[in-house]
C-alpha cells in the first residue's frame, strides 16, 4: 500500500480522541461508527471525515450489514476498536471484510476471561484455579478441591461489573440458578488475596517494545465494591517485582499470540509471593492510566496504538523513546459537584480530573519514592475533603 489507509474506528463508548487525531495526522481518511446516543459527545470532528451511528451494537448481523453497506461507496482498509467491548466485534468485522488486524480467535484471549484462563493453563502459566460454569458435577468438584472464597465472574465484562465474591456452595448454586441460560457466560475461580499490579505495554510484530509496571494501591474489587479511592503508581524500574512482571508480560504476549497493539494486563501477587495472571485486554488501560503513563514517560499509548493499527506491519512502526520519570494517579468520587482542589498545589501535580462529582490528580517526579510519598499523603486527605461512595454498578454504565 502506498497511500495512507482509510480507517474505520468503531466505538460504543465515548473515548479515543487522541487515537482518532493521530490517524488523521498519519494521513488517513478517518471514519467513525458509533451509537446514536453518543453523537452529542465532543468527538474530535475536525479529524473525522464521516461519522455514522447505529441505535446500538447489540446485533452482529446489523453491524456487519451496516459496514458492508458503507463499504459499497467507501474503501475501508483498517477497522479499529476504541473500547474493550468493541475489540471482539471489530475482530469479527475484520475477518468478514478481510481487513488486516487481530482476528476473532486471538481477540477472544483478550476479551473472554475463560479463553485467557484456559490458554494460560494449557501453556503452564500461573493462574488462579478456575472452572467454567457449565458442567455442574465439575463445579461441585471444584468447590470441594479449592478452598473458598471464590470469585464468580462474567467472562466478558469489565470494571468489575457482575463479579461476586462467594464463600459457600449454597451461595454459588443460588447465583447459578438465578442466571438460568446465562450461567455458561460465567466462570468461578479461586480468590487469591494479595496486591494487584498492571503492566501497560506496546507490542510490535510480537515484541514488547514499551512496558511500564504499576501497582494499584488497593485491589479494584475492593474499590468498586466497598468504595474509596482508586490509586495506582509506577513501580521502580529496577525493582525485583518489576523485572518479574516484565518477564511474565513477555511470556503472555507470546503464549496468547498477540502480534501488534497495546495491552493492559493485570497480575496478582499472592501472600505466597507468587505472581498470578489475572487478566489482559487489548486496549489502553482505563481510568486515566494512559495519562499517568504519559506523565512519567512522555509516551501517549493512544497515539502509539493508532500508529500501530494504521501500520499493520505494512508500514514501519518506530517505537517511542520514553523518558524515565515516575508518576501516580488518584481518582475519587466527590460529595461536591465541583470540588475545590486549589489547596492541593504541590508542583508535582501535572493533571487534574475535570468531571462533576470527582476529584483526580496525576503527580510526577524523577523518583518513585517521591511519587509514593505524595500519593500516600493525598489518599487520606482526599478521603477527608471530598470522598463519597456509590454502590457498585450492576451493569455497564456506558
Ligand atoms: N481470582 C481473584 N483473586 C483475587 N482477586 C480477584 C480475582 N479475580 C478478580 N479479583 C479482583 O476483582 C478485580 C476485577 O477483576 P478482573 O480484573 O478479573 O475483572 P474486570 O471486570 O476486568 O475488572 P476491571 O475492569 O476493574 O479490571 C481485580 O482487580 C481484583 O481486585
Ligand atoms: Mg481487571
Amino acid at each position: 500500500m502506498t497511500k495512507a489507509p482509510t480507517i474505520l474506528c468503531v466505538s460504543g463508548y465515548f473515548k479515543g480522541s487522541r487515537f482518532i487525531e493521530t490517524c488523521k495526522r498519519e494521513g488517513c481518511t478517518v471514519y467513525l461508527l458509533t451509537i446514536e446516543k453518543l453523537l452529542k459527545e465532543p468527538w474530535p470532528r475536525h479529524a473525522i471525515d464521516e461519522v455514522w451511528a447505529l441505535p446500538d451494537f447489540e446485533n452482529d448481523a446489523t453491524l456487519v450489514n451496516t459496514v458492508a453497506y458503507l463499504a459499497r461507496n467507501h474503501e475501508i482498509d483498517r477497522i479499529a476498536p476504541l473500547d474493550d467491548y468493541d475489540v471482539e466485534r471489530v475482530a469479527r468485522l475484520r475477518e468478514f471484510m478481510r481487513v488486516p488486524g487481530m482476528g476473532e480467535t486471538t481477540a477472544r484471549y483478550f476479551r473472554d476471561k475463560l479463553a485467557m484462563r484456559s490458554r494460560a493453563e494449557f501453556r503452564g502459566l500461573p493462574i488462579p484455579r478456575f472452572v467454567h460454569v457449565l458442567n455442574h458435577a465439575r463445579i461441585d468438584r471444584f468447590m470441594c478441591e479449592v478452598p473458598p472464597p471464590w470469585m464468580f465472574k462474567p467472562r466478558a465484562e469489565a470494571s468489575s461489573i457482575g463479579i461476586k465474591k462467594l464463600s459457600t456452595p449454597e451461595e454459588v448454586w443460588k447465583v447459578v440458578e438465578e442466571l438460568g441460560d446465562l450461567q455458561s457466560r460465567y466462570l468461578l475461580e479461586q480468590m487469591i488475596p494479595g496486591d494487584v499490579y498492571h503492566v501497560d505495554s506496546i507490542v510490535s510484530e510480537g515484541e514488547v517494545v514499551f512496558a511500564e509496571a504499576s501497582k494499584y494501591k488497593r485491589p479494584l474489587f475492593d474499590v468498586t465494591h466497598s468504595g474509596g479511592i482508586f490509586a495506582t503508581t509506577l513501580l521502580a524500574r529496577d525493582d525485583s517485582d518489576t523485572i518479574e512482571l516484565m518477564q511474565f508480560n513477555k511470556e503472555l504476549v507470546r503464549h496468547l499470540g498477540f502480534v501488534r497493539g497495546v495491552l493492559h494486563t493485570e497480575f496478582i501477587k499472592g501472600h505466597d509471593e507468587e505472581l498470578y495472571f489475572l487478566e489482559t485486554a487489548a486496549r489502553v488501560g482505563g481510568a486515566h492510566i494512559a495519562e499517568m503513563v504519559e506523565a512519567a514517560t512522555g509516551v501517549n499509548l493512544w497515539e502509539e496504538w493508532a500508529k500501530i493499527e494504521v501500520s499493520q506491519g505494512e508500514f514501519p512502526y518506530v517505537p517511542p523513546t520514553p523518558r524515565k520519570d515516575y508518576a501516580g494517579l488518584i481518582v475519587s468520587l466527590a460529595r461536591q459537584e465541583r470540588p475545590d482542589t486549589s489547596a492541593y498545589n504541590d508542583p508535582e501535580i501535572v493533571w487534574r480530573l475535570d468531571k462533576k462529582h470527582h476529584v483526580g490528580f496525576i503527580v510526577t517526579a524523577p523518583t518513585p519514592e517521591r511519587v509514593e510519598e505524595l500519593v500516600d499523603a493525598y489518599m487520606p486527605r482526599i478521603e477527608r475533603d471530598f470522598s463519597a461512595t456509590l454502590p457498585a454498578p450492576a451493569k455497564p454504565t456506558a
